[in-house]
């Protein structure tokens, strides 16, 4: 059990809660805030949403601890605020609203369209919707109500609001500072491309004490038809050992057991190119090895974060075994996928994929173009997992 203190809706809530603990369920289970529901469970449909510093985020996929020292917003929270006034207002003039299920964070979704894009019009609003799913309305009835909204607070001079500064203990606003502590302030990144900086803060301590704590882990071995020590110096190539990794590519050359780079993933709705660093300890006498690799998707605004601990073990001496271990934690839009056991399935797939490379690298034979490639359904679909991945689409998506 872990002990937080959370600000919800302008008073601290203190409790010892488990470190899986969502966010959905802390507030519903612990604080009786039942306005928050719960659909998918997966990050997908929106009916969770909250407000977390000031910014919409999922509750069902964000972990009550991560939120210790933040500030929490529910719809009960925003019962006197004259935005929402209007919004009710307006959903129940246009009869935006059918069951009812999504209403509560469709509102907090409008009103932070409300007071972040005065000028928006309707394609741009139904964009911004696009992350809450209404199963009943169309839609119709709720984007007239927020286009009401909107031209109202035209006509008055309403001044549009946008509280986002900086990221916080969740990626949402930063906390106060004395709510922070040590922690460390990450910056938000601005445009496609990753600041040095944030290559380095990726790879601060701070982060791999969550991948400890938090992230999965799996366990792999392999062999290859080479001798031990021809394996293990392979493994001090970076270049050639990122060549073996299907979708990765080193971007900077390796200096001092550290390099830069970045893995691409094509996997329907899963599009992602994690650009960041890594860096390799090696024990020569124990023929082991520890790679800690980071990097973020600016697209979606997700981190990976994964260690690999690999061992080369003599089968006899022409055969060796690898005995892979990797631990890792995605944070972000992505990290909903990270539940559904679907990631997992992909770096098991990756690392077999991995030891097939290897064994023609070894062999002095270039790898085929498909098999160094982006990660894709293709290569997926060989490996038989394409179908269980889209089984797991069509249940979250109920197409
Ligand atoms: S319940 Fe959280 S996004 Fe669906
Ligand atoms: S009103 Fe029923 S799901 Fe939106």
């Amino acid at each position: 059990m872990r002990k937080i203190s959370i600000e919800i809706n302008g008073a601290i809530a203190t409790a010892e809660v488990e470190a899986r603990t969502q966010l959905a369920d802390f507030l519903r289970g612990e604080r009786f805030l039942t306005g928050t529901h719960i659909g998918c469970e997966h990050g997908v449909c929106g009916a969770c949403t909250v407000l977390i510093d000031g910014c919409l985020a999922r509750s069902c996929i964000t972990f009550a601890v991560a939120c210790d020292g933040a500030k929490v917003t529910t719809i009960e929270g925003l019962r006197d605020d004259p935005i929402m006034a209007n919004l009710r207002a307006a959903f129940s003039a246009h009869h935006a609203l059918q069951c009812g299920y999504c209403t509560p964070a469709m509102l907090i979704a409008c009103r932070d369209i409300v007071m972040r894009l005065p000028d928006a019009d309707e394609p741009r609003v139904r964009l911004e919707l696009s992350g809450n799913l209404c199963r009943c309305t169309g839609y119709v009835g709720i984007v007239a109500a927020v286009k009401e909204v909107l031209e109202k607070r035209g006509m008055s001079d309403a001044r549009p609001a946008n509280p986002r500064t900086e990221l916080g203990p969740v990626g949402a606003r930063a906390p106060a500072a004395s709510q922070l502590g040590q922690r460390t302030v990450r910056r938000p990144v601005t445009d496609g491309n990753i600041p040095r900086s944030a290559i380095r803060d990726t790879l601060g301590a701070e982060q791999w004490r969550a991948v400890d704590t938090r992230g999965v882990e799996l366990a792999q071995t392999f062999r290859v038809p080479f001798p031990r020590e021809r394996v293990w110096e392979f493994f001090a190539d970076l270049e050639q050992v990122a060549r073996c990794m299907p979708g990765a590519r080193l971007t900077t050359p390796p200096l001092n057991g550290r390099a830069e780079g970045e893995v691409g993933v094509k996997l329907g709705p899963i599009v992602g190119a994690f650009a960041g660093a890594l860096e390799v300890e090696r024990d020569d006498r124990r023929f082991g090895g520890v790679v800690r690799c980071a990097g973020r998707d600016a697209r979606s605004g997700s981190n990976a974060h994964a260690v690999i601990s690999y061992h080369v073990h003599a089968l006899g001496e022409a055969t060796s075994r690898v005995d892979v271990s990797v631990k890792f934690l995605l944070t972000g839009a992505l990290a909903q996928f990270g539940r559904s056991g679907l990631v997992r399935d992909v770096v098991s797939h990756l690392t077999a994929m991995f030891a097939v490379n290897l064994e023609t690298s070894l062999s002095g034979k270039p790898i085929p173009k498909d098999a160094s490639a982006v990660l894709d359904a293709a290569s997926l679909a060989r490996a038989a997992l394409w179908s269980r991945i889209r089984a797991l689409f069509s249940k979250l998506t109920g197409n």
